[in-house]
């Protein structure tokens, strides 16, 4: 395999709006991050995947851009900007912005003249038809919006502020690639692409993901901005396979590095009604995902490996537990993602094991995601309850990822001096970077040491680019696997579950690299697998003798 730069980083998520506030507007803002670029070094980090900081009416908090070369003035402005690249650099941190290209804002002044009439130049840089198709938007209702203006609806995938653009127009490719091409010369370091499955989309077949112009225009792309230089790309993919996913990452194809793929996050979906009611946790189901994505790829192509984002529930209110295993589940998450092969991404929150919230009213939360959804399946469609319903924003609404960052047990969580967008989680006392930074063994501390053992150890060759082996196919409670690099092997075995653990595993004598239960200082050597035990949620990786 050719080895890359970005084979062995670890990518931290800023959700800007809601990590820190420096002008006490409520909003977090570019400042924000920067007076958090040293607590993001001593995690030990290399990039930092930013959210959308352009100029937007937030209909959808910054995926709804109207200028892709100006921030917006609730994150600063573009000073701030290049403040931020520069200072992160300073620290060895690169700066990966979010391309949002499938739409744009209507308030995007491409649209407002594409509005204009039907022969104005920028009319074909979006989609318009005379009839509508079946097609729906990902934010519920039909994906098209009548403009009585000209008389034609345009389409529109998320919501009728976000009109898809027309990639079929290659004046549209030849703007972005422009745009792509400035924000390298400003000097970041790569770029998150956002539903970029959606972009070679052929609507009139009924086609929206993975169409027949995907793979040709990212190659497009790649030639003009991305060639040559030391860039890393990571696709959000909903639909992908491991197939798929080569056809993005194999190098040899000059696309993206990487790509989110999702069926591991969409495990627990209800077949009719999505998230909005979930199933029970399965960890057989959720191993045999995560396996055949660590052996699909031999060199023609790279996982991004992740729990969370600002679309996921919190990982560990989702899958561990977040009232008395709290600390423990968070770190056996970590270990078992730091173990796998891949690119890890920690979202903004998870290295204190931040939770899932539980407002009481629906007018707590912002997300138009939450809104249209209730709105269709409460009130119109009435096929779930308003109860139903808040027990599925309680569990899987992105809103949880998006509560204001706690940093420490003062007003709004040291996140703003104002009045916060959006709620804090109210365990704000007990949970927060302070707190977290204050105690040797908690979750924060655990990432960190995972994050130096993939970087800086004598095990980083095996935790980059190791071959990895699924143990104990079947059983209900333990994830294990052995990843190998020549003659190193390294095992991770986690229990996931509230009751102990014993198992026999046929390996003679391990050494602990790193227990989430036990301190550092205790003795590492002559563990016996024949006979172990794990307490609930223990987590380990283990050193094999040869
Ligand atoms: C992606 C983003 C999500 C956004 C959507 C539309 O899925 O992660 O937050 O709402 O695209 O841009």
């Amino acid at each position: 395999m050719n080895q890359q730069w970005w084979h062995s980083a670890v990518v931290y998520q800023v959700y800007p709006r809601s990590f820190c506030d420096s002008s006490g507007d409520g909003n977090g803002d570019l400042k924000g991050v920067i007076s958090k670029l040293d607590y993001l070094e001593k995690l030990g980090i290399d990039l930092i995947w930013l959210s959308p900081v352009y100029l937007s009416p937030m209909k959808d908090n910054g995926y709804d851009i109207a200028d892709y070369q100006a921030i917006d003035p609730r994150f600063g402005d573009m000073n701030d900007m290049r403040q931020l690249i520069h200072q992160a650099k300073q620290r060895n941190i690169g700066i990966m912005m979010d391309l949002v290209l499938n739409h744009t804002s209507d308030q995007h002044h491409w649209f407002k003249q594409a509005k204009q009439s039907r022969d104005n130049p920028y009319r074909d840089y979006y989609i318009w038809r005379d009839q509508t198709n079946q097609i729906r938007s990902i934010f519920s209702g039909p994906a098209w919006q009548y403009d009585p203006v000209t008389s034609q609806y345009y389409f529109h995938l998320f919501a009728d502020a976000q009109p898809d653009l027309n990639w079929e127009n290659p004046a549209v490719a030849k703007e972005i690639h422009q745009m792509i091409s400035w924000w390298v010369e400003q000097g970041v370091a790569g770029f998150r692409l956002d539903v970029i499955d959606l972009i070679g989309k052929e609507i009139d077949q009924g086609i929206t993901e993975n169409g027949p112009r995907l793979h040709p225009l990212l190659q497009q792309m790649h030639q003009a901005c991305f060639k040559g230089k030391k860039l890393v790309t990571v696709g959000e993919t909903w639909g992908a396979t491991p197939e798929i996913a080569k056809l993005y990452s194999d190098p040899r194809r000059e696309e993206l590095s990487m790509v989110f793929q999702f069926e591991h996050a969409a495990l627990d979906w209800h077949p009719e009604h999505g998230k909005w009611q979930v199933q029970d946790f399965d960890l057989i189901a959720l191993k045999k995902v995560l396996s055949k994505w660590q052996t699909a790829f031999d060199g023609d192509g790279w996982n991004a490996l992740f729990w969370n984002n600002h679309d996921l529930p919190r990982i560990v209110s989702r899958w561990g537990n977040d009232g008395e295993y709290r600390e423990a589940s968070a770190k056996l998450f970590a270990t078992l993602l730091h173990g796998m092969q891949g690119t890890p991404y920690i979202y903004q929150g998870e290295e204190i094991a931040m939770t899932n919230v539980q407002f009481a009213e629906l007018s707590d939360y912002d997300d138009i995601e939450i809104k249209n959804s209730y709105q269709e399946k409460v009130v119109e469609q009435q096929s779930l309850s308003h109860q139903q319903f808040m027990q599925g924003v309680y569990q899987s609404a992105r809103d949880n990822a998006r509560t204001p960052m706690q940093w420490d047990n003062s007003d709004n969580a040291g996140f703003s001096c104002g009045q916060p967008w959006l709620k804090l989680n109210p365990n704000y006392q007990q949970i927060n970077v302070a707190n977290a930074l204050a105690n040797q063994h908690s979750v924060f501390y655990h990432y960190q040491r995972l994050i130096a053992l993939r970087k800086s150890s004598k095990y980083s060759d095996t935790l980059v680019y190791g071959s990895y082996q699924l143990l104990l196919e079947e059983h209900s409670h333990i994830f294990a696997y052995i990843r190998q690099y020549k003659e190193q092997r390294l095992l991770i075995v986690a229990n996931v579950s509230q009751q102990t653990q014993t198992l026999s595993l046929d390996f003679k004598l391990a050494e602990v690299v790193l227990d989430n239960l036990q301190p550092e200082d205790e003795s590492k050597v002559g563990v016996d697998l024949a006979q172990l035990n794990l307490a609930p949620y223990q987590a380990i990786i283990y050193l094999l003798a040869d």
